[in-house]
């Protein structure tokens, strides 16, 4: 038995990295995915892998609202009701605040803010008719504590707590549990670009990385999107049962305490 059996789950940003790990996780555990990205070949590439009875893709940019309410049907069409959501899709931007320009501010406010937004907006009414159900929200350890450099992306996920809290509030009555996941460096092209590119990247850079999360990350290594997915996984569960508006951190020990070494 599956801990995800008879669940609909839609995901965002699922091509990749985290999304497809939790796509991946969600399908094994019984439920069945939709998975919604603006990469159309890798998107389609993993529903078509993960199986036709179980996961399919749909083109979704998570800022526009008519792409969402398309998603909401073609997950109803394929799945008959949907009753979880994880609001995954992301971008980060490197800048100075004082650097930052205006449309880059925006553009990275519209992904992470205002596509979670849309998505509780779009989706929760569908949980409801279900009879319940959950949405996670993906946040970040700079949603809690400051980086320097990261001050939009930063922002936006600071921003994605508050919105967890009180959709948990006022969702808790129609029985949508309403979460967030706060990961510290995971090892995705976000985090690491020579994923996408392995030539792009030297021996040294990938050995200086490795350095850096040695010294920075108490249990010296970076996180790997499987296990940010088995989070996701328990958020969405009935592992998770009496927890609702919550972060969760989970970031190898970095933010437990500043370093010495
Ligand atoms: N990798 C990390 O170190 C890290 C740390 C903390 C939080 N996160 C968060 O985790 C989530 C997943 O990131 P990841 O690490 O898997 O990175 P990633 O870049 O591999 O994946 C992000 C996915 O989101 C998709 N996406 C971007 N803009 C979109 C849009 N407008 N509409 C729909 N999809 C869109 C991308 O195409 C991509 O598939 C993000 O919210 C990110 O901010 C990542």
């Amino acid at each position: 038995m599956g801990k995800l059996d008879g669940r609909v789950v839609i995901i965002t940003g699922a091509a990749r990295g985290q999304g497809e790990q939790e796509a991946r996780l969600f399908a094994a555990e019984g439920a069945r995915v939709l998975l919604g990205d603006v990469l159309d070949e890798q998107g389609a590439a993993v529903a078509e892998d993960i199986g036709e009875d179980r996961a399919r893709y749909v083109r979704m940019d998570v800022r526009r609202e008519e792409d969402w309410t398309a998603a909401v049907a073609a997950a109803k069409e394929a799945f008959g009701r949907i009753d979880g959501l994880v609001n995954n899709a992301g971008i980060l931007r490197f800048n100075e605040l004082t650097a930052t320009p205006l449309e880059e501010f925006q553009q990275v406010v519209q992904v992470n803010q205002v596509g979670a937004f849309l998505g509780i907006k779009a989706v929760a009414p569908e949980i409801e008719a279900a009879g319940g159900g959950t949405i996670v929200n993906t946040s970040s350890y700079t949603g809690l504590t400051g980086m320097a450099y990261v001050g939009t992306y930063a922002a936006t996920k600071a921003a994605i707590l508050g919105l967890t809290r009180v959709a948990a509030l006022e969702l808790a009555a129609k029985n949508i549990r309403v979460n967030a996941m706060c990961p510290g460096a995971v090892d995705t092209p976000m985090a690491n670009p020579g994923l996408l590119d392995p030539d792009k990247m030297t021996d040294e850079a990938r050995e200086a990385m490795a350095e850096l999360y040695r010294r920075v990350v108490p249990m010296g290594r970076v996180g790997r999107p499987e296990e940010i997915a088995r989070l996701a996984l328990f958020l969405t569960g009935d592992d998770s049962s009496y927890i609702t508006g919550q972060p969760f951190v989970i970031d190898g020990g970095w933010m437990a305490g500043v370093s010495v070494l």
